[in-house]
């Protein structure tokens, strides 16, 4: 079995204090349905510390109230290389979110992008290896794919996304970690869940990734794939038994964190956290 490797991560988060379902913008949100924000407050803490605990670094950006999404930082932006792409969403209810995250990434030392078409950063776009999955369907238009291929210069896959409840790509693939060939990283390990694709985005990930972890319905529909991996610690949904095992099976270790509270609002794990990369 591979011996895998965590790498060092930095990633931006932020405390849920203003939290709750008012508007549904995803098949899992329900307005009539209440919400604990103390509890949100105390999952998130958890996913917190357990970063920390493994050694990454966590930055904060502070919540705003009447922006109960804000929790969900990876549609904050896309970072690579120290340059960040901001976002423009698909929805109303969250384009009071754009400023005051591209207001952080300036004020800590990032070159920021102003964004032209819509996306919502690395809810739909994640680097796999140097290349970028980029999902479209429900949220980012299909033009921004080339928007963020010319702003990073890197190759950018187009992938259709068919079921609601898998609205941003990384609700239907986890990235596992680089694979690293003789001139530099060149592909990666991933996991997705079939169902989410349409059968041409299907092909192309089984041919790109004819090693990935298929996971089944049963995780996917707990959010299993919206999981943050270091490359060899994987934080996933608790409920998510299958993939936990497969994990395991492929020598990862699987950490358990329950963000039941935040699922209400149709988020979890990566939705929680987006990762800041450096300039290399
Ligand atoms: N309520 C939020 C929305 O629908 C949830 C965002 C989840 N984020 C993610 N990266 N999948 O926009």
């Amino acid at each position: 079995m591979p011996d895998r490797i965590a790498q060092h991560r930095r990633y931006l988060m932020c405390r849920p204090e203003f939290f709750t379902v008012s508007y549904r913008i995803n098949p899992w949100m329900e307005p009539t349905h209440p919400t604990d924000t103390a509890k949100a407050v105390a999952q998130w803490q958890t996913l917190y510390d357990t970063y920390l605990a493994l050694g990454h670094e966590v930055e904060l950006i502070d919540p705003l109230p009447g922006l109960p999404d804000m929790v969900y930082t990876a549609n904050g932006g896309f970072i690579i290389d120290g340059r960040a792409l901001g976002v423009r969403f698909r929805v109303d209810e969250r384009r009071g979110e754009e400023q005051p995250f591209m207001d952080w990434f300036a004020a800590n030392g990032l070159e920021v992008i102003s964004p032209v078409d819509v996306q919502e950063g690395e809810g739909d776009f994640l680097l796999a290896g140097d290349t970028i999955l980029a999902g479209t369907g429900f949220r980012s238009a299909g033009d921004s794919h080339r928007e963020v291929a010319g702003v990073f210069g890197r190759e950018v896959v187009s992938l259709q996304l068919v079921d609601p409840r898998f609205y941003h790509l990384d609700t239907a693939i986890c990235v596992l970690d680089p694979v690293q060939g003789p001139t530099g990283v060149e592909a990666a390990n991933i996991a997705y869940l079939p169902s989410a694709f349409d059968e041409p985005s299907r092909r192309v990930l089984e041919q790109r990734y004819p090693d990935a972890i298929l996971v089944s319905d049963a995780d996917g529909a707990v959010f299993g794939l919206n999981a943050a991996s270091d490359g060899r610690h994987v934080l996933i949904s608790p409920r998510a038994t299958g993939f936990d095992a497969q994990l395991r099976e492929r020598g990862y270790t699987p950490v358990a964190v329950d963000l039941s509270e935040l699922l209400l609002g149709g988020g979890g794990i990566k939705c929680c956290t987006l990762e800041l990369r450096g300039k290399k």
